[in-house]
């Protein structure tokens, strides 16, 4: 292993011992920021194919230098972490998933196939992907995230969402994000969509009524029991969603805005305590709340 791809001792201060996988993108970045002042973690490796040599602290805006450089490839920074010996001082071993859906589980099978327990934002992790991944999670005795929506105020909207859902009869969910999003619907909308359909006592009105769409797409995409999800893309905005719940003559609109990447941050650091507590894995950081950090 070339030796800048260990952290040097005075950054080795705490026992959960991290991976960030897309330390170059702007979740990462904060990432980044956010383990390195933690006392309880030590960032071990940060993958990011742009900038592969460069200092991962100064990359996210640091003054100084943490003396993790970037790689571009997470199966040789594995191995190098495991054949050098650098993984032993840490009780646990947590890899951050913050890339794109096409990469995301090629990164989290190598993750876990390391040793490592995987905090997974990115989106677009299906839900058969997350049923096998529970399976080896479990069978490894390893803890694991997929984690929708790292914002506190963010998963709180789902739960109030889903406790008001009982008393409405009709709801549309409408999401909007930065014009960059590679995917839609938001892996939180789709969280939502799920959990409100799986909630709800019977099928929202909107199950009930086939109005004919002029355009394909116009009432936007059906989840289960007629919950229908809009996704808005415009550049700008960072993460946003509305849970519209209606019954004659009244509106609840149920909304929450994330204004920039820091807002995930406390967050990421819950799922990454969270993911050494437990085996198997968890969906949404609502399994992590307990207690103010
Ligand atoms: N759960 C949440 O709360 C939450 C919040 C915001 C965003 N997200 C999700 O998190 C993910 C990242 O968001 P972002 O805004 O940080 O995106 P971004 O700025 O575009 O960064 C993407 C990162 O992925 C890396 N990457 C892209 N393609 C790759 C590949 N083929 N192999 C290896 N690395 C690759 C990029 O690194 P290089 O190109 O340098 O290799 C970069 O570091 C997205 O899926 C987004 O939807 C989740």
């Amino acid at each position: 292993m070339s030796s800048n791809l260990l952290p040097p001792e005075s950054c080795i201060n705490g026992s959960i011992g991290v991976v960030i996988v897309g330390a170059t993108g702007n979740m990462g970045k904060e990432a980044v920021k956010a383990v390195l002042a933690q006392p309880d973690m030590t960032l071990l490796g940060a993958v990011g194919r742009r900038y592969a040599g460069e200092d991962a602290a100064l990359i996210a805006g640091e003054d100084t230098p943490c003396g993790v450089t970037l790689v571009s490839s997470l199966v040789e920074l594995l191995s190098s972490l495991k054949t050098s010996g650098a993984l032993e001082p840490y009780e646990h071993w947590v890899g951050i998933e913050l890339t794109n859906p096409t990469t995301v589980m090629e990164h989290t099978n190598s993750l876990v196939q390391a040793g490592f327990r995987p905090v997974i934002g990115t989106s677009g992790v299906e839900e058969a992907q997350q049923k096998t991944l529970n399976r080896v999670l479990t069978s490894a005795s390893l803890g694991g995230a997929v984690i929708p929506n790292f914002a506190i105020g963010a998963v709180l909207m789902m739960r109030f969402a889903k406790e008001a859902a009982q008393y409405f009869d009709n709801v549309e969910i409408v999401e909007l994000h930065h014009n960059k999003k590679l995917d839609a619907p938001s892996g939180t909308a789709h969280h939502t969509a799920l959990s409100l359909s799986e909630h709800h006592p019977h099928p929202f009105n909107a199950a009930l009524v086939k109005e004919a769409e002029t355009i394909t797409g116009a009432r936007g995409a059906e989840f289960p029991n007629g919950v229908r999800v809009h996704s808005v893309r415009l550049p700008g905005l960072v993460a946003h969603q509305e849970v519209l719940l209606a019954s004659e003559g009244q509106l609840l609109t149920i909304r929450h805005d994330s204004f920039n990447r820091q807002c995930f941050m406390p967050g990421v650091l819950r799922a990454i305590r969270g993911v050494t507590t437990h085996s198997g894995l968890k969906v949404g950081l609502e399994h992590y709340l307990q207690g103010k950090e």
